[in-house]
């Protein structure tokens, strides 16, 4: 896999003081949805924070933040700069490119692209670049882990075994590329009905029981809310739409958890 030589070659992005994956195993367990709103709760936090959609083949911030016909201007130095929306900086491929053009790059353009966010963009003063990877174990993270120092990663899952299988890959490659593992977060746990029961939509598996024996951090469970479905639609994060609800606390809990784990010694 990655050489030591590789390795040596990470350069810190200009002005950004930590980098943060949000990764999983299998598609669609909510992973953008994750990295946006805890962006938002980490910029309510009072932390300086970026989000870069690192999904290049499948960007979806422009949607989940109402940018999708925006385009980021350059500065004086010809750097691009993020778009601002909702306290944070971001910037996606998908504010670059017409959202149905189908990129049809092979590694060493996805390489260069990649390169390209982190040395032509002009981020400003972080402490928190939040990066949402495409689902699975493939280019992007590993590419992103040998260009610049990161400083945790995140892994989303849902709670059945199914998923778990490609949790546990994903939790892997992190630790391959030394990506400290700072937790995982279990995505659409359960479902309140209208009763006020909560009812599960997956079959539990046994996360809980791996996280354990691997003594990982569970981060948080969050529920489902159709109302996040609904405000990913919308393209307004559903932290600012439902700041009181459950799942927004849940959002909060993860950003709490990444800020006294990355700053506590601040
Ligand atoms: N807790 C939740 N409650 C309700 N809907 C949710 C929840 N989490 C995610 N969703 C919805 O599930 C869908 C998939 O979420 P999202 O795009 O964040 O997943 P992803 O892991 O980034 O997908 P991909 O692998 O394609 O990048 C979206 O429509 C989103 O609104
Ligand atoms: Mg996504």
């Amino acid at each position: 896999m990655s050489s030591n030589k590789s390795f040596s070659q990470k350069t810190a992005i200009e002005g950004v003081r930590h980098i943060l994956v949000v990764g999983s195993g299998k598609g669609g367990v909510g992973k953008s949805t994750l990295s946006l709103n805890v962006s938002v709760a980490l910029a309510k936090l009072n932390l300086k924070v970026g989000l870069l959609d690192g999904d290049l083949y499948g960007p979806s911030l422009p949607r989940l933040t109402g940018t999708l016909y925006l385009k980021p201007e350059l500065n004086q130095d010809k750097k691009l700069l993020p778009l601002r929306r909702y306290g944070i900086n971001l910037l996606s491929m998908g504010h670059l490119v017409e959202e149905e053009s189908p990129l049809v790059w092979r590694g060493p353009m996805l390489f260069k692209a990649i390169e390209q966010f982190f040395r032509d963009v002009s981020w400003g003063d972080l402490d928190i670049l939040v990066i949402d990877l495409p689902p699975g174990t493939g280019d992007v993270a590993l590419t992103i882990a040998q260009k610049v120092p990161v400083s945790g990663g995140i892994v989303v899952s849902t709670p059945q075994n199914l998923s778990l299988v490609d949790t546990k890959k994903a939790l892997n490659m992190f630790h391959q590329i030394e990506i400290p593992v700072l937790g995982v977060v279990e995505n659409m746990s359960s479902y309140k009905e209208s009763s006020g029961k909560d009812v599960s939509l997956f079959p539990k598996g046994q996360i809980d029981i791996y996280l354990k024996e691997k003594k990982i951090d569970k981060l948080a469970e969050i529920s489902f809310h159709p109302h996040i479905a609904l405000s990913s639609e919308a393209g307004v994060p559903f932290l600012e739409s439902q700041v009181d609800s459950k799942e927004a606390q849940s959002f909060f809990q993860v950003a709490r958890k990444i800020k006294s784990h990355l700053f506590s010694s601040n």
